[in-house]
Order: structure tokens, then C-alpha cells, then sequence
């Protein structure tokens, strides 16, 4: 049975700091991550034909680079897009645009970032992808927090709308696996 396998990128020097957004390299432990994940994946995906995806941000793009699959990038997976937030950590944006802060935390799937994106509109983004995953074998998803908690809720059929509370940590290995009466969910650590 075919199976699909989740994992944000490796800590980046934007999480590090906690600015959202950017496009930022690897942060030490993040790169380690990347060097863990070959064995990992092999772990529990064995000899089986795989194919990943990655955004197009550089963060997503060095953590699969030691992956030894055929790799291919949309830039449908791309963060969700924090418009004029981006590059600010969230006591800036709480500082900077109270209003918007407030807004958000209102109503976090709804909320749209001022020249950029809510959770809604990247669920709706995903649209294709998803359609692509459906008819695809076995598919691994090296992406960002927002795009894999609205993937995650899809398959876990939560209602969309609860995407933003989906529990999708860092250096963590989600392996889903579609079965007729519900998805069964694997997660491994990486011991870094
Ligand atoms: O900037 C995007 C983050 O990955 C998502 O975090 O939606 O909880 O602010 P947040």
C-alpha cells in the first residue's frame, strides 16, 4: 500500500532567531537533521520506489539533499506568505500592527497577512498538490510548519478550518498511511 511521508525542513537561522518567512539557510542543528534524515527515511520507507517534493526555499531544498530519490520542487509548498510581516518575529508584529496581532489570534485560518496569506488561501493553494498526491505512489514532502498542518489535517480528515492547531514539530518524520477507514500515523524522532 502506497504511503506518504511529511517533514517540515530542518531548524533554519530564521527559527533560530523566530523571525516567520524569509528564505534562510540551515541552521547547524538543522543541517544535522538533513545528514540524519537519509536513514531515517530509509528506516521506514525500505526499498520501496520514493519520489520527494520540496518548496522552493532553500531551507527545504538543503534538507533533502543528501536524499537519495528523485527530487522535484513546487512552488506550491512554499510557506505560507507573511506579506509585510515577514522577517519580524511576533513581538514585532505584535508591536508594529497590534490590530493585525489581534486579528490573527481572533481568527487564525481566516486571517490574512497584509500582502500576503491566510491558512485558507494556502489550503486552496494545495488544491493541485493534493490532486497530485492522490494519484501518486509513494511520495515524501519536505516542506514548512503552515503547508504540512493544512496537508496533515487533509489526510487526517480534520475539517480545514483546524489546520492551524495540527501538531507538526521540527527534526520529526510523519509517515501517513491512507487506509479505507481512516489514515494511520506514524511519527519518528530525530535524535539530535
Ligand atoms: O509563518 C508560518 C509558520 O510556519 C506558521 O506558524 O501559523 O503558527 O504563526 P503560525
Amino acid at each position: 500500500p502506497r504511503c506518504i511521508w511529511l517533514s517540515r525542513h530542518g531548524e533554519s537561522a530564521f527559527n533560530l532567531t523566530g523571525k516567520i518567512g524569509g528564505d534562510s539557510d540551515l541552521s547547524a542543528r538543522g543541517r544535522e537533521y538533513a545528514r540524519q534524515l537519509p536513514q531515517l527515511v530509509k528506516m521506514s520507507v525500505g526499498d520501496r520506489p520514493l519520489t520527494v517534493w520540496t518548496s522552493t526555499l532553500k531551507r527545504t531544498q538543503q534538507t533533502a539533499k543528501y536524499l537519495p530519490y528523485r527530487q522535484l520542487t513546487w512552488k506550491a509548498l512554499d510557506e505560507l506568505d507573511a506579506g509585510q510581516c515577514d522577517g519580524l518575529t511576533y513581538e514585532e508584529i505584535e508591536n508594529r500592527y497590534p490590530d493585525d496581532f489581534a486579528a490573527r489570534d481572533e481568527n487564525k485560518y481566516e486571517y490574512r497577512y497584509p500582502g500576503g496569506e491566510s491558512y485558507r488561501d494556502v489550503v486552496v493553494r494545495l488544491e493541485p498538490i493534493i490532486m497530485e498526491l492522490e494519484r501518486q505512489e509513494n511520495i515524501m514532502i519536505v516542506t514548512h510548519q503552515a503547508v504540512l498542518r493544512c496537508i496533515y489535517a487533509y489526510f487526517m480528515n480534520v475539517s480545514q478550518d483546524q489546520s492551524p492547531w495540527m501538531e507538526v514539530p521540527l527534526h520529526t518524520l510523519i509517515k501517513l498511511e491512507p487506509k479505507a477507514y481512516g489514515t494511520e500515523v506514524i511519527r519518528i524522532k530525530a535524535d539530535i
